[in-house]
């Protein structure tokens, strides 16, 4: 089951290949992903977090295959959260006295949790746990993900175990990121960033800077989803500074949402009038409706603007548009300008509604938006143009 890292790591992770939802349907894994796990083996021996609930059994099994349990000195719960700690209990009725190492917060949500009372001892920033010749240092990592989250650093190894930071949902047996397709680990470590660690950006700054004024030499980074770094591990540190830092690309995405495709032809007609101003900017359409939302919140991660559109219904806008909104404000993007459009027959609430909700959201908008009754003729189809050469042209100023 194991895979050996060096002689003193071993992975004893999973890598769940048919996973396509996680969190629920909060994010799609069109990749798939893995829990990893790791064994760390000197003098004493310990256990970095385990894998998700439904592969408890299994886990423990091959564990087994890999240790004598009794010989687990300590366990490390970086993290809470059920894809890591999910195993635990049943790691918990073997050795049901090991101790668990984790932070104060996550010692709460363990209990929150599994309701056991374990071996629960706390540690803070710069706490040092003796394996032998090697050392763990525990880092608390709050909000990434979790309030409970940290990472450990081993010496001697110059491993940093970073629980969810610096993973992403990508399945291979492959493990290092040197042996897989580059552009599809970018993509998928990108997407992660985007819809799990927005929100936390300036808490990811202020953690990687303090940790890199440690000036710790770095041999791998270990993350609990995805790929080791191995080759350049640091590469996704200084891209992690990147995106933390209001990132956008030279993109523009209009998203929308359309009943009877009026809506669908403003975008595009808009999408024209960008163009014909901006001929090297990158355009994204998603129909909300039908495209992962998901990967339309990449594609808003990556732009410097966004045109969210939806008919009116109800005196109010579409579900997807509305889920769409949601989410947008919960990521709390910075750095990104907005604005919205639409199709109605009477009265035509959506435009402003989208407005009010992006600006509520954090986005700067570039004006009121565009609405246009009923089908776009030819003469509003030219408006909606019009409309995208103003929006183009504002962004330059
Ligand atoms: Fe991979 Fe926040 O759990």
């Amino acid at each position: 089951m194991g895979k050996k890292l060096t002689d003193r790591i071993t992975w004893v992770g999973k890598v769940d290949w048919t996973l396509r939802k996680f969190h629920g349907d909060e994010y799609s894994t069109h990749k798939a992903s893995s829990y990893n796990s790791y064994l760390v083996r000197d003098e004493k021996t310990a256990l970095i977090d385990t894998v998700w609930l439904p592969y408890d059994k299994e886990f423990v099994t091959r564990l087994k295959e890999e240790i004598d349990l009794n010989e687990i000195d300590y366990i490390i719960a970086n993290h809470a959260e059920v894809d890591h700690s999910g195993a635990l209990a049943e790691l918990m009725r073997e050795i049901p006295d090991k101790p668990i190492y984790c932070t104060a917060n996550g010692a709460k949500i363990l209990k929150g949790h599994y309701h056991e009372d374990w071996n629960f001892v706390t540690v803070k920033t710069g706490d040092t746990l003796s394996l032998g010749e090697t050392s763990l240092v525990f880092v608390e990592a709050p909000m990434l993900h979790w309030p409970d989250s940290m990472f450990v650093y081993m010496t001697g190894e110059n491993v940093l175990f970073s629980n969810d930071a610096f993973g992403q949902h990508f399945a291979t047996e492959l493990l290092y990121n040197d042996l897989v397709d580059q552009a599809e680990l970018y993509h998928e470590a990108l997407k992660y960033y985007a819809n799990i660690l927005t929100p936390f950006s300036p808490l990811v700054t202020k953690k990687i800077q303090e940790v890199l004024a440690l000036n710790l030499p770095v041999s791998m980074i270990c993350p609990s989803h995805g790929v080791i770094w191995r080759d350049d591990p640091t590469q996704i540190v200084k891209q992690y500074l990147i995106w933390a830092d209001g990132y956008q690309e030279n993109q523009i995405t209009l998203v929308f949402d359309s009943m009877w495709e009026s809506t669908r032809k403003m975008a595009e007609a808009i999408a024209r009038g960008i163009q014909n101003v901006d001929p090297t900017v990158t355009l994204k359409l998603h129909n909300a409706a039908t495209q992962d939302k998901n990967d339309i919140i990449t594609d808003i991660f990556k732009s410097k603007a966004v045109l969210v559109g939806s008919s009116t219904i109800n005196n109010g806008l579409l579900y997807s548009i509305g889920g769409l909104l949601e989410m947008m404000k919960g990521l709390k993007f910075r750095n990104k300008k907005a604005a919205a459009f639409g199709s109605y027959g009477w009265s035509g609430e959506a435009v402003k509604q989208i407005s009010e909700r992006l600006a509520g959201a954090g986005f700067a908008l570039v004006d009121d938006g565009i609405r246009i009754q009923w089908v776009p003729d030819t003469a509003a189809e030219e408006k909606c143009v019009r409309y995208g050469e103003s929006f183009a042209k504002a962004l330059m100023e």
